[in-house]
């Protein structure tokens, strides 16, 4: 059982009033809170152990360098990575799906297909689209179901030869489906197709192995998992960090330069150009330090439990219609209430303290399927209570009285 009055009390934020009312932060599948002891860290690099890393022979160098490093080694072993270096530090799930998109875009020839879902965020979109349109390969899209769950049977048909990446995401931070993407994995690598998993929406949820899952890549962000803003995680198998062309080039990532010819560096270096955000690298590991001592299996569960009751509780209202009714799903429910822009019941909801997320989503994708603009998200982290979704539906329905 967590205690969750103790645990509440390790997020300063959640203390902070919004329009004179306590905040109830449903607003998670955006950013996590930040607990203290992460806030802490970064206070702390800053004042203590500011320095370059893998530059200087100086002592504040070399103690910047190994917590910099110490961090890696720890996402490695929190993910289970086979090695430190397959580990590379990049600005979010974002910039990592980019570095591999890029890279495959001069891999690929015409003809080759890229394959991805009607589930995706913008972000593990565009950068296929654009890798397409660099490499003449195409873009094939696994269609989802009413429930938002992906349809395997169309996936095993649009699967060939031709397939070269598959990317896909964990979790869909719209409709919190749950991917079956170890069975995705498995079908894309029987006919030699690498996999790309999108995990920002799951880390926070659930422990990932990822030599278990055996995918190519695994992209997440630090800031879902309670950690900063600006730094996240490719994870890449050794043999694909070593095909793929470096992304963006200058310091750090050479072995030698001269005006003629440059070498480049080995993993993870090669993919980690320019001054690092170093402190965040840090924070990111405290962050995970700060998730297993609650325990990811607790945290899941108990989410859990958050989101059967929100569900119960919505369903209640009549004129409410749950977007996203998948099987297995995270802590994320998207509505929509009948004859109401979303954006009308987020405000008024805010001025009594409550914090959703209304619109697309980055989803486009997603509303032309279930044929809607957009959509009001509520989505909870393991801080949030019974009671706060008490007040959220409190406000939902008093949004409700005003907007008939
Ligand atoms: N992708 C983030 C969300 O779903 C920003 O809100």
């Amino acid at each position: 059982m967590l205690n969750i009055s103790k645990i509440r009390e390790d997020f300063p934020i959640l203390q902070v009033k919004i329009n004179g009312k306590p905040l109830v932060y449903f607003d998670n599948a955006s950013t996590g809170q930040k607990p203290e002891v992460v806030i802490d860290c970064l206070n702390d690099y800053y004042q203590n152990s500011n320095a370059n890393v893998h530059r200087g022979v100086h002592s504040l160098s070399q103690e910047a360098t190994n917590l910099f490093e110490e961090a890696r080694v720890k996402l490695q072993e929190h993910f289970n990575a086979k090695q430190a270096h397959e580990i590379i530090f990049t600005r979010g799930t974002t910039e990592s799906i980019n570095l591999v998109a890029n890279g495959f875009s001069q891999l690929l020839k015409k003809g080759d297909e890229i394959i991805i879902s009607q589930l995706e965020h913008h972000s593990n979109i565009v950068p296929w689209q654009i890798a397409c349109e660099k490499s003449g390969a195409l873009l094939k899209i696994i269609p989802i179901n009413e429930r938002g769950e992906l349809i395997l049977d169309d996936y095993k048909k649009l699967l060939s030869k031709k397939t070269k990446i598959v990317a896909i995401n964990h979790v869909s931070n719209t409709l919190g489906t749950i991917n079956p993407i170890k069975k995705i994995i498995d079908l894309a690598h029987e006919l030699g197709a690498a996999v790309l998993i999108d995990g920002a929406q799951a880390t926070s949820h659930f422990k990932v192995d990822i030599q278990d899952l055996d995918c190519d890549f695994y992209c997440t962000s630090a800031h879902k998992m309670y950690g900063p803003t600006g730094v996240g995680m490719l994870y890449g198998k050794e043999k694909w960090l070593e095909k793929l062309p470096v992304y963006q080039s200058g310091g750090e990532m050479i072995k030698e330069v001269t005006f003629e010819k440059t070498t480049y560096a080995g993993l993870p270096f090669k993919f980690e150009a320019g001054t690092p955000n170093i402190a965040g690298v840090i924070a990111f590991g405290k962050s995970i330090d700060y998730l297993n001592n609650i325990g990811l299996e607790n945290i899941h569960s108990y989410e859990n439990s958050l989101l059967d009751y929100a569900t119960q509780e919505l369903l209640k209202i009549s004129d409410v219609r749950i977007i996203g009714t998948a099987n297995h799903k995270a802590a994320v429910i998207s509505f929509i209430v009948n004859g109401m822009h979303p954006l009308d019941i987020g405000s008024i909801v805010d001025k009594l303290g409550i914090a959703l997320r209304t619109g697309n989503h980055c989803t486009q994708p997603i509303m032309k399927h279930y044929n809607i603009s957009g959509t009001v998200r509520a989505s909870f982290a393991f801080y949030n209570t019974k009671k706060e979704i008490d007040l959220f539906i409190k406000a939902l329905q008093k949004a409700i009285s005003m907007l008939s």
